[in-house]
């Protein structure tokens, strides 16, 4: 039986540049690693930062993910559930998981994924309506794309009562320097909203260090594979197409300097590391509960 999917279509949905850059990068994983995790991985200590053991510390997150899930919980709803591989996971271990996604990409992986198992509901959280209750709300990397100001209260609505809402995602600390990625909620601000919710923190774990290498592997990859090959095509075209490319490189950067710095900074610089990352980020695992 093919699991079931209810489609809510609302008035919002995802930014289309997320949704090509996720897919992007389940494209690359599958190929490249036979992964289709879409978050950092939970890299120990041992665990050497290397490529090829991205898949390895994906499964490490996924495992400790689910080992935090509170005591007494039976039903889960994974918001932003990617390809459904956590709630895969939490399905084998016995748990009663629906997923969010909306994403038509990612819901067809999760659908294909978790064949019959549990009801998909494909829409943005803040537009899913409020129907099923559950024990426990599950955000992995996807709470930063939650809006802050209605978060709560839309909780709060979804969950039996003493509940609780597990979220492991980066949220902005300031830093020195700029950052060269964006996201995640500020996380003063998350805290500030969390005070005045109903909501108590009963669990918080701070694995900055254990998700930073991640962005070493993005590093390398920029600097030893993208890099280079911008590198090859501005020579090709420079040396062979001089007509197109001059006008071509004025043009760009008459009307989108700002645009081209901002790019070059971010992803040809060498600054989008791990060292940046736990300059300007605070990658956390919460457990909210509600009182
Ligand atoms: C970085 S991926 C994480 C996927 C998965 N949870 C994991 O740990 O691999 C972010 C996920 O959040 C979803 N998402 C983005 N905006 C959302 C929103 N407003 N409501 C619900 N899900 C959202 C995306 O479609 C995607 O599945």
């Amino acid at each position: 039986m093919p699991l079931k999917k209810i489609l809510f279509p609302g008035k919002r949905s995802a930014s289309n540049s997320q949704e090509i850059g996720l897919r992007i990068a389940n494209i690359f994983g599958k190929y490249l690693l036979k992964t289709d995790h879409l978050h950092y991985g939970y890299w120990p200590a041992d665990l050497p930062v290397e490529l090829e053991n991205l898949p390895k510390a994906q499964d490490l997150y996924s495992q400790y993910l689910c080992n935090h899930i509170p005591e007494g919980v039976k039903t889960i709803l994974d918001v932003g559930c990617g390809t459904g591989h956590n709630a895969e996971l939490l399905l084998d271990r016995g748990y009663e998981v629906d997923c969010v996604s909306p994403s038509s990409y990612l819901s067809e992986k999760t659908m294909a994924k978790l064949a019959g198992r549990g009801q998909l509901y494909q829409c943005i959280f803040e537009e899913l309506p409020e129907k099923k209750k559950y024990d426990c709300l599950l955000f992995s990397e996807s709470f930063q794309y939650i809006d802050l100001d209605t978060v709560f209260a839309k909780l709060e609505h979804f969950l039996n009562p003493g509940g609780s809402v597990v979220i492991a995602d980066f949220f902005r600390i300031p830093g020195e320097g700029s950052s060269a990625m964006g996201g995640g909620h500020r996380l003063t601000r998350f805290q500030d909203k969390l005070a005045e919710s109903k909501f108590k923190l009963t669990f918080e774990e701070d694995i900055t260090d254990r998700t930073a290498p991640n962005l070493q592997l993005v590093n390398e990859a920029l600097n030893q594979v993208a890099i280079p090959i911008r590198d090859l095509v501005i020579e090709e075209l420079s040396t062979h197409h001089r007509a197109l490319y001059l006008p071509g490189r004025f043009f760009a950067k008459l009307f989108f300097r700002r645009k081209l710095e901002k790019l070059e900074y971010k992803y040809f610089s060498g600054s989008r590391n791990a060292e940046n990352f736990k300059q300007h980020k605070r990658y956390m695992l919460l457990v909210l509960t509600l009182g």
